[in-house]
């Protein structure tokens, strides 16, 4: 996603793709009123307690318990109409993994694309986000379509702030199935949809986090922050051959709204929540980090928009303008030639406190108080 941050080429038969910071097309649309961001969604992930084999059904016993996520909604929200065919996710783990089902259903499956590490989202495709430690950075990014062709790839920070998509990157251990329910590139009939079965491992999910507190597995409560998303493209069906419609912009299907067209919002990923309990017996809890990490983002936002008519970032709190929230302090700022620092004191409702900090790219993290 943000295809437009991505110089892509693609060269003959090869599926080679280059990443460069040059604007390509038009600018992320924002929805008005930005800063009103809907609360991410949460899901918790229970253990499997049988073995789950790969093969993309998800008739699994292991999966038979595990709760369905919401239905997926477009990337802009309410505004826009629900999308047309349902998408669910669930999730599982084991001391090996992490594993993610998905079922999307199509009365078209169709896919092209064969050759790993391509620009899978020029197909229908099921995306993956994940940023175990939620730092805003490192995080990986995983697409696989119809056909069971994946593009894994890591970035080293949002587009937006200059991030590098490394396509080299492979996640170590992955899996991945899929299942159709009907027939794949056939257009005399109407299929079901098709599934997916991810097997990610703990040792491929490490390597996405700087934070030596995080555990693989995770304890029980552990909290992350992982998004996905279909993308799905109009087609007309001409002597019996799907055809995407030309020059139309793809559906983007989420499970947690961004209330922006960009998955590359790490802040905006909703909370994936381990346990180590029995299905059902655990209560999902807000991030505790959320009123900072909201706060903190808004003023980074507010702080990028200053930049770009003055040329600098501002140290005046007062001309960032941001209202006072309860629980937190007025922030710090500490402004350099080109960065900035903000860190906010945010009290829990059991009275603990902890300093955030926001800077120039993005990176939202705990810290030491000054
Ligand atoms: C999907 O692709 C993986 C990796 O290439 C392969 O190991 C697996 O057998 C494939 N299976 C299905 C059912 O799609
Ligand atoms: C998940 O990603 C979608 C697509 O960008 C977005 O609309 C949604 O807000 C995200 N959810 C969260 C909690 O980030």
């Amino acid at each position: 996603m943000m295809r437009q941050a991505m110089l892509v080429g693609v060269l003959v038969g090869l599926c080679v793709v280059v990443q460069a910071y040059s604007e390509q097309g038009p600018m992320p649309r924002e929805v008005p009123n930005p800063h009103a961001y809907p609360a991410p969604l949460g899901y918790v992930c229970y253990p499997a307690t049988t073995p789950i084999v790969l093969d993309g059904k998800l008739d699994d016993a292991a999966w038979k318990d595990i709760p369905w996520s919401e239905e997926f909604r477009d990337i802009e929200g309410t505004r826009k109409p629900i999308p047309r065919h349902r998408t669910r996710m669930k999730m599982t783990w084991t001391k090996e993994g992490l594993y993610i089902g998905a079922m999307l259903d199509e009365p078209h499956v169709w896919g092209t694309l064969t050759d790993h590490d391509c620009v899978i989202f020029q197909d229908n495709d099921f995306e993956v986000f994940i940023d175990p430690d939620g730092d805003g950075h490192v995080y990986g990014e995983l697409e696989l379509n119809a056909l069971n062709t994946t593009w894994d790839l890591l970035l080293t920070k949002p587009y937006k702030d200059g991030g590098l998509a490394v396509n080299g990157w492979e996640v170590v251990g992955l899996k991945t199935a899929v299942h159709v329910d009907g027939t794949i590139n056939d257009a005399r009939d109407t299929d079901r949809g098709w599934s997916v079965e991810i097997f990610w491992p703990w040792q491929g999910l490490r390597e996405l986090s700087h934070a030596r507190h995080l555990a693989f597995p995770p304890h029980d409560g552990d909290q992350w922050r992982i998004n996905f998303s279909r993308v799905e493209w109009d087609i007309t069906i001409e002597e019996g051959k799907y055809r995407k419609v030309p020059k139309r912009p793809e559906h983007n299907w989420v499970w947690s709204p961004q209330g922006v067209i960009d998955m590359h919002r790490p802040e905006r990923w909703g909370v994936l929540q381990f346990s180590t309990q029995r299905v059902g017996q655990a209560t999902l809890r807000a991030d505790p980090s959320q009123p900072a990490r909201d706060y903190l983002h808004r003023l980074y936002y507010t702080q990028q928009d200053f930049r770009k008519s003055a040329k600098s970032y501002t140290p005046s709190l007062e001309r960032l303008g941001l209202p006072n929230v309860p629980g937190l302090s007025k922030p710090q700022l500490r402004t350099g030639l080109d960065s900035f620092e903000a860190r906010v004191l945010l009290t829990l409702p059991d009275g603990r406190q902890q300093w955030w900090q926001i800077d120039q790219s993005a990176m939202f993290r705990r810290v030491e108080g000054r």
